[in-house]
C-alpha cells in the first residue's frame, strides 16, 4: 500500500506524467528532456529523481551522460506502462512533446548520417584506430566454426567489410545500411568476382525490410554504439533470425572515452556483457558465448547469440484398437 501511494504520488503531477510518456518512447538524457519540456534543468532533475526513487524510471550513467528509461521488468514496469497508456494520444502537451522528441531523433540521425557521409571513404582506416581488426575478424570466424548458411544479413554494413569476411560462409549475403555514401563504397568493395553472392541495400536497422525468420546468420558489427535504442535494434535483428540461427554482435565493451561522442558521433560508450545478453534473451534468444578482445584503449566484445530451434510436437500415434 505504502509503495503504491509513493508511486502514484510520483506520477501524479503533469510534468512527471509527460516525462514518463516521453521515456516510454525511448532513452533520453536530462538535457534532451529539458529541451523537450522547455523547463529549467534543476526542475527537470528534481522530477526525474522523484520518478527514479519511486521506481517508475531507471537511470543509467554513461560517462557524463545519464539516460532515463522506463523499467524493463517487474511490477513498476507494468504500472509505468499502465499509466502511460491512460494518456490520450491527442493530449496537447504529450503530442507536442512527442513531436519535439521526433525532431531530436531526426537531428541525431542527421548527425550520424553526416558523420558517415564524411567518413565513408576513410572508414576502414577509422575502424583500425581502435583495435586490431584482423584479430576481431579471426575470432568471429572461430566462433562461427564451420557453419555454412543459406542467408546472411549484415546490419549496418558500412563499407561491406563483414560481407567480404563472411561471404564464403553463405549462399546469399545481404548488407543493409542507412547511408547511401557507405553503400556506394560497399558496392565498389564488393564488385569483385569473390563477392558475387553479396548485395547491399538501403534500410533502417530499426525497421528491416525482411519478414520474420528470414536469415540463418545475422551480424551487427560496430553499429550498436551509434544506436539510440540499442535494445530495439537487437529485437529487430532477432525478429529476422530463423530458429537455430546465429546472431553475432560485435561492439565495444563499456568504456569511458567520452571524446568518441564528439569526434566519432558515438551515442553509447560501449556495453556491458549483460546489456546485450538481457536484450537478446528478452527477444527470445539464447546467449551462447561472449569473448573480450582487449586493445590499447578499448576492448571489443563479441556476443554469440542464437535462436533456439523449434521443437515440433509429434502427432500422437493412432492408438491401436485392442482386439481383446
Ligand atoms: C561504424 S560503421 C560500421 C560498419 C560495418 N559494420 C563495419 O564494421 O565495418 C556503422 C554503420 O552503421 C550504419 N548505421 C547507423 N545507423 C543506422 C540505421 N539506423 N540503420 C542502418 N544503418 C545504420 C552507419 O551508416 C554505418 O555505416
Amino acid at each position: 500500500m505504502d509503495q503504491l501511494i509513493t508511486v502514484l504520488r510520483a506520477a501524479g503531477e503533469p510534468n512527471r506524467l509527460r516525462i514518463l510518456a516521453l521515456c516510454a518512447a525511448g532513452d533520453l538524457t536530462v538535457s534532451e528532456i529539458t529541451r523537450i519540456l522547455g523547463q529549467s534543468q534543476p526542475g527537470v532533475s528534481r522530477h526525474l529523481k522523484l520518478l527514479c526513487d519511486a521506481g517508475l524510471l531507471e537511470r543509467y550513467q554513461e560517462g557524463s551522460w545519464a539516460f532515463f528509461h522506463l523499467p524493463t521488468g517487474g511490477e513498476n514496469a507494468r504500472i509505468a506502462r499502465f499509466l502511460v497508456d491512460q494518456i490520450e494520444d491527442d493530449d496537447t502537451y504529450v503530442s507536442r512533446d512527442r513531436s519535439r522528441f521526433a525532431d531530436i531523433r531526426q537531428e541525431r540521425a542527421m548527425r550520424s548520417d553526416q558523420y558517415f557521409r564524411e567518413n565513408a571513404a576513410r572508414w576502414d582506416r577509422v575502424r583500425a584506430l581502435h583495435v586490431d581488426e584482423a584479430e576481431v575478424e579471426q575470432t568471429l570466424l572461430n566462433m562461427l566454426g564451420t557453419t555454412l548458411v543459406e542467408a546472411l544479413l549484415d546490419i549496418g554494413t558500412g563499407t561491406g567489410r563483414m560481407l567480404q569476411v563472411l561471404s564464403s560462409r553463405a549462399r546469399e549475403a545481404i548488407g543493409v545500411d542507412q547511408s547511401r555514401d557507405m553503400l556506394s563504397v560497399a558496392r565498389t568493395n564488393l564488385a569483385e568476382a569473390d563477392y558475387q553472392n553479396c548485395t547491399v541495400r538501403q534500410a533502417d536497422m530499426y525497421d528491416l525490410p525482411f519478414g520474420e525468420k528470414s536469415f540463418d546468420l545475422v551480424v551487427l558489427h560496430m553499429v550498436l554504439h551509434f544506436a539510440d535504442r540499442p535494445h530495439d535494434v537487437v529485437r529487430e535483428a532477432a525478429r529476422v533470425l530463423r530458429p537455430g540461427g546465429q546472431f553475432f554482435v560485435v561492439d565495444f565493451a563499456r568504456h569511458e572515452m567520452e571524446a568518441l561522442r564528439d569526434e566519432h558521433a558515438h551515442r553509447r560508450l560501449g556495453f556491458r556483457a549483460s546489456d546485450v545478453e538481457d536484450w537478446a534473451t528478452g527477444a527470445g534468444l539464447d546467449s551462447v558465448e561472449i569473448r573480450n578482445l582487449p586493445g590499447n584503449q578499448l576492448t571489443v566484445s563479441i556476443w554469440k547469440l542464437s535462436r533456439p530451434a523449434e521443437i515440433h510436437e509429434l502427432e500422437p500415434a493412432p492408438s491401436r484398437q485392442s482386439n481383446l
